[in-house]
């Protein structure tokens, strides 16, 4: 495997791991926060994360390369209110798209044409999870704080949660 194209897709494992691990402190403090529908969304998230970081770490080994399994940093222990959750995952997500943007540049620069293909489903799936990361925002930004319009969102998210879960996250 190229090297320069192993590198990144190790950095890319470790990126997609820290997003687990980030969605997971979300989770948690939702689930703290009498949030139960938005924990279990969270705990999802958290999962398909780590999807990403599995079809990445098996990409590598079967292309030749060798998949780094990375430490991750500690995510924050609490956030100040829903919306900041949400916002900071949108901001988290733009950046994992950057990441991955950069990845897919490699890719043509070094002429892997095969990791390039593989890398497009992350292209796709960065776009679902902006634009879903964007109307849960524009959602909480429409209900502003009012509490029965807090307690259908919370309900709204575990439904967003269950389909999430029946989408499978086995690599
Ligand atoms: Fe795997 Fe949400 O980036």
């Amino acid at each position: 495997m190229n090297k320069r194209v192993e590198i990144a897709l190790n950095e890319q494992i470790r990126k997609e791991a820290s997003s687990s691990q980030y969605y997971l402190a979300m989770a948690s403090w939702a689930e703290n926060n009498g949030l139960n529908g938005t924990a279990k969304f969270m705990y999802a998230h958290s999962d398909e994360e780590r999807f990403h970081m599995l079809k990445l770490i098996k990409f590598v080994n079967e292309r030749g390369g060798k998949a780094e399994i990375p430490s991750v940093e500690q995510p924050p222990k609490d956030f100040d209110h829903l919306e900041k959750v949400f916002e900071l995952l949108l901001e988290h997500e733009i950046s994992v798209t950057e990441s991955i943007n950069e990845l897919v540049d490699i890719c043509l620069q070094e002429k892997d044409y095969t990791t390039h293909n593989f890398v497009q489903w992350y292209v796709s799936e960065q776009l679902e999870e902006e634009a879903l990361a964007r109307s849960v925002l524009d959602k909480l930004r429409l209900i502003g704080g009012d509490k029965g319009g807090m307690y259908m969102f919370d309900r709204d998210l575990e439904t967003a949660a269950a389909a999430k879960d029946t989408s499978g996250t086995n690599p």
